[in-house]
């Protein structure tokens, strides 16, 4: 495995992907790591991530120095590669000229990290400050026209630095720069599969958890089926999961679910029918930050109640994923950290003293599902699109009642089956309807009509941090469009959702 050390740099998923790409496995990491922690990982390689602070501030970022003669290769890139040739005595100083963006990298050493790459090529810079004088030992490898020490190595000790950033596309070179130090520097494998992080996260869950019960809330969703899976596999029945039915749920989303989990999850499941709880607390409700606050705290009152039915239950298990985890700003920890509020679900009890569980926490959406097929999960639930957990309740512009969600449900089913028929659904990141709070005028068979205005929302998106709105074929919204409007009672108009986020967001509330 590589260790990543988080610098703060933007471009640290990138780091950690580019990594995975080469069947490397790798953890991020903050820089107040204990040596010993590291000792214990034992990592085949180290790479120091980039990061904005210069590293004279007072208060820059800084890993103890020490596991630079761990007899471990380290790679430093950028503030990583300033805070290597600081910490070992050389010389950073504000670069005269900033450099961002292209640059000429000229090859000095076509060896080591540029074997292959030829004696010069494009690189990605980003960086105010540049390193004027090399600690003994290093030598310059690369250049560019604005920075002198461009890459340095240090031979013996196996210590790299890269000035620029080779995680980025803008760096065509740079994937191969990274295999060289991961496959002929750090000697990896290509051997992390998602069979061999299955197996290894089992053992992991056992060890931690021991004999004690863990409670997991179970969404349907890939993220919380695959952590249950996992969590089953670790420690079978000392597993529970609840599934709380909160009335918001799409058309026989409840009846289906339960019946894929049981059958293909044999877990313990206990399902919660709250429908008629969450529609009084949320009666006459408009306001979508009201409406989001409500059904938190009722999931939370259901939640906590079927928990306490469980005697003994000593950890919490989330299927938090590692984009979840940097947009949060939560703290990585071990294994486990005692719990915290989390955007996931909505905030938990403060007094709620369960340890969390969190097996997925170093994983992107994409490779939960690849980690769902090594299971064997149902493919039904792997190729699940999101659904939030407030569900049809932030799709409902005004008021929730159930005639409405009775209309949403009919829309969005028609919606889902045309975008499957399609062939759309496993390419979107997310395609579902909104019911809007208007109504518009429409003629049906010579007879005026006075209706409710649906609108269509799909968007692409690697992790909904970003997503664009998809350019779905006309014949295939106009299909939808038809359908809709011919076959729901109460809907004569269909609009689509043309905004990109940002500035919209994918939800409308
Ligand atoms: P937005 O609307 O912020 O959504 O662009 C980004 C992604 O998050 C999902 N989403 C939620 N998921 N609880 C969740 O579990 C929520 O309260 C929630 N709000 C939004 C949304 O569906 C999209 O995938």
């Amino acid at each position: 495995m590589i260790l990543i050390v988080d610098f703060g740099s933007q471009y640290n998923q990138l780091i950690a992907r580019r990594v995975r790409e080469g069947r490397v496995f790798c953890q991020i990491e903050p820089p107040d790591i204990d040596i010993d922690y590291i000792k214990n990982l034992n990592p085949e390689g180290i790479i120091l991530s980039g990061g904005p602070a210069g590293i004279y501030e007072k208060d820059s970022p800084k890993i103890d120095p020490a596991i630079l003669d761990l007899g471990i290769p380290v790679l430093g890139i950028c503030y990583g590669m300033q805070f290597m040739v600081h910490a070992l005595g050389g010389e950073v100083k504000k670069a005269l000229k900033r450099e961002y963006g292209f640059a000429k990298l000229k090859i000095r050493q076509q060896a080591d990290l540029f074997k292959g790459v030829g004696s010069e090529t494009d690189c990605w810079m980003s960086h105010g400050d540049s390193i004027v004088k090399l600690p003994s030992g290093f030598k310059t490898t690369a250049a560019t026209d604005n920075t002198e020490i461009a890459a340095a190595v240090h031979s013996e000790k196996n210590l790299y630095g890269l000035q620029f950033h080779p995680e980025v596309h803008h760096t065509p070179k740079g994937k191969l720069m990274l295999g060289n130090f991961l496959f002929d520097v750090c000697k990896c494998k290509h051997s992390w599969t998602m069979k061999s992080f299955a197996k290894e996260s089992i053992a992991q869950i056992k060890a931690t958890v021991k004999d004690k019960k863990v409670i997991l809330g179970l969404s349907g969703g890939v993220d919380s089926s695959v952590t249950a899976l996992l969590i089953h596999k670790a420690i079978g029945k000392n597993l529970t999961c609840i599934f709380v039915d909160n009335g918001l749920l799409r058309k026989d989303e409840a009846l289906k679910l339960k019946k894929t989990l049981k059958l293909h999850l044999a877990i313990n499941i206990r399902f919660v029918n709250a429908k008629n709880k969450f529609l009084k607390s949320l009666s006459g409700v408009i306001d979508p930050e009201k409406k989001r606050k409500i059904i938190g705290k009722v999931f939370m009152d259901v939640f906590e109640a079927e928990a306490k039915k469980i005697k003994g239950a000593e950890y919490l298990a989330q299927g938090t994923l590692y984009p979840d985890i940097i947009e949060s700003q939560s703290a990585f920890g071990g294994p486990t950290s005692v719990i915290k509020s989390h955007h996931n679900v909505g905030g938990l009890p403060k007094n709620m003293k369960l340890k969390l569980v969190e097996p997925l926490k170093y994983l992107f959406k994409d490779e939960v599902r690849l980690l769902g097929k090594a299971l064997k999960l149902d493919e039904y639930l792997i190729w699940r699109q999101p659904f939030p957990g407030p569900g049809l309740g932030i799709r409902i512009i005004g008021e929730i009642t159930p005639k409405r969600l009775f209309i949403l449900r009919e829309v969005d089913d028609i919606l889902l089956e045309e975008i499957k028929n399609g062939g759309y659904y496993k390419k979107l990141w997310q395609s579902f309807a909104v019911l809007l709070p208007l109504k518009s005028v429409g003629v049906m068979g010579d007879q005026r009509t006075y209706e409710n205005i649906v609108a269509i929302r799909a968007v692409s998106s690697k992790d909904a941090m970003t997503a664009d709105w998809a350019k779905l074929p006309h014949k295939l919204l106009g299909k939808i469009s038809n359908r809709i409007i011919n076959e729901v009672a109460g809907v004569n108009r269909v609009v689509y959702d043309i905004s990109s986020k940002p500035p919209s967001t994918i939800e409308w509330e």
